[in-house]
């Protein structure tokens, strides 16, 4: 009789273990599988242009990815993806030397993205951007 009730309790202990490891190893994949949330993305970023210094930079998210404003000196804008095309670091703006700079490997970027030194082998990609009074609207 005893022992019967230890065979069921460890049946029950071994199935409970298995459903817990099924959903252990399951969920994550569901997730992975499952498509993204927009309402987690960003279409497009709104900054006040007064947040970005003349001759600095604001660092932003936009669709998950890093992207940079810089106002130049003058104060004409330019916006980046911050992802370093060589291997995807992000690029940091060196406001004294008017230029972006990869701390990764030591990819360097002008003001307009392009590559002035290092391994990136293509620009920063640029990124659209509408300035409508006061604010800037990236992407
Ligand atoms: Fe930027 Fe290598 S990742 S230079």
């Amino acid at each position: 009789m005893e022992s019967t009730n230890r065979r069921k309790f460890l049946i029950a202990s071994l199935g409970a273990l298995g459903v817990a490891g099924l959903g252990a190893v399951l969920y994550p994949l569901v997730r992975f599988l499952a498509p993204l949330k927009s309402a987690g993305i960003k279409q497009n970023v709104t900054l006040k242009l007064s947040e970005i210094p003349e001759g600095g930079s604001k660092v932003f998210e936009l669709n998950g990815n890093a992207g940079v404003i810089v106002k130049l000196r003058g104060g004409s804008l330019a916006a980046f993806s911050a992802v370093c095309t060589h291997l995807g670091c992000i690029v940091q703006w060196q406001k004294e030397q008017g230029q972006f700079l990869c701390p990764c490997h030591g990819g360097q970027f002008s003001a307009e993205g392009t590559v002035v030194g290092g391994p990136p082998p293509k620009p920063l990609a640029k990124l659209p951007f509408i300035v409508n009074g006061e604010n800037v609207t990236i992407g």
